[in-house]
């Protein structure tokens, strides 16, 4: 893997030249005076869109449930309708109006596959059903996730199912789904706060003892695509059409990371030296899993049996080709990049 400004080889053998945030980025047009439904507005993805929306002169209601992060969206001009998509409280309201709806909102941790599906098959549903009530309803753009492909854990096949109700009603309500890779910045809660103590300390552990392969997202590059999908490109055929993968998009940077490539990264960011990236074998970190399912009351640990079961996969990369020629997607932010900004972040935190 090269260094700097174009990191990696592209998965799909072409390469991506990934910029460094000067870059051009994909293209962002017709937000000016747009009215945007965001679900998830209070969340990682969602903040970060919701102010590039506001930036760009569009408006933005936010489906929210009662929160210090919700009145910090008030604070900022966006509307919040107060509701829940586990209950389809609110969610009739906020869709009232809207030009376009971007919906985040997920349970991106669970112990059951109830759990899941709650939110991220039936809270679709709930939305899906009151765009599809409207005169004429918005075009939705689904957030689901690479992990719907394989759909080897619990959340994955519930956003598999999520994206299956989408499929389901797009013949009355226009739908793109859009399947991210780890999408890394700013705010984010997981990814970094595990790996940078061990990246500071020099020893790196992985999941699994083989070769791991990820594919990555900066979290504003994945929100100009959010903009650009609810904008243009193919929308869902309708099922029961054989299932095609129109209006279907994995976005990643177009590389393929191992965990090497990403400690360098991170380590290069926060200023220490190149950390040893050790195998963990996969019986070990299920063991480690469900022992701290087991001693966290309440919360879900970010370490858990169903993290775990994505942990076994090899290869969780993508090719965006199909949303750089169908969206104008130009991933515009390096790894280094990226990280020294969601460091920089960090350090203003409240
Ligand atoms: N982060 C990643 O690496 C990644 C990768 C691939 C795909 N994705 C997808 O990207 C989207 C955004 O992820 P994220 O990282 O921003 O997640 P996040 O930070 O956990 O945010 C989740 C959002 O969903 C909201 N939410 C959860 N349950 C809800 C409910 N019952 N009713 C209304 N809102 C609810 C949360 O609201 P509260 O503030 O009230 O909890 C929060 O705003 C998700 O669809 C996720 O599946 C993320």
């Amino acid at each position: 893997m090269t260094d700097g400004h174009d990191l990696g080889a592209g998965v799909s053998g072409r390469r991506y030249p990934v910029m460094d945030g000067s870059g051009r980025r994909c293209p962002v047009t017709g937000v000016t005076g747009t009215r945007y439904l965001v679900t998830g507005a209070t969340g990682f993805v969602g903040r970060r869109l919701t102010s590039m929306i506001l930036a760009r002169g569009g408006t933005v209601t936010a489906l929210a449930r009662p929160s210090p992060r919700a009145r910090a969206l008030r604070e900022l001009g966006v509307q919040v309708v107060p509701g829940d998509l586990a209950t389809g409280r609110g969610v009739e309201e906020a869709v009232r109006g809207a030009d376009r709806v971007i919906h985040l909102a997920a349970t991106l941790r669970a112990r059951t596959a109830a759990g899941f599906r709650a939110v991220n098959r039936d809270g679709v549903e709930r939305l899906v059903r009151a765009l599809a009530a409207q005169r004429r309803p918005a075009r939705l753009v689904l957030c689901s996730s690479l992990a719907a492909g394989p759909a080897i854990s619990l959340y994955g096949a519930s956003k598999r199912a999520g994206e299956q109700v989408a499929r389901e009603h797009a013949g009355r309500v226009p739908a793109v789904i859009l399947r991210p890779g780890i999408v890394y910045g700013p705010g984010e809660e997981a990814l970094l706060p595990a790996l940078l103590p061990m990246v500071r300390l020099g020893v790196v552990v992985q999941a699994g003892c083989g070769p791991r392969r990820f594919g990555m997202v900066y979290v504003d590059d994945l929100c100009t695509a959010l903009l650009a999908a609810a904008e243009r490109g193919p929308v869902l055929r309708p099922a029961p059409s054989p299932v095609s993968c129109l209006g279907l998009y994995p976005i990643s940077d177009g590389n393929a990371y191992d965990m090497a490539d990403i400690c360098r990264a991170l380590a290069r960011a926060a200023g220490c030296r190149t950390p040893l990236v050790l195998p963990l074998p996969m019986p070990a970190v299920h063991a480690m899993a469900a022992l701290a399912e087991l001693v966290t009351r309440g919360a879900v640990p970010a370490l858990n049996r169903d993290k775990a079961r994505e942990m076994g996969r090899a290869d969780w990369t993508c090719t965006p080709d199909d949303a750089v020629r169908e969206l104008g997607f130009a991933p515009a932010t390096t790894l280094t990049r990226g990280f020294e900004a969601a460091l920089a972040a960090l350090r203003t935190a409240p």
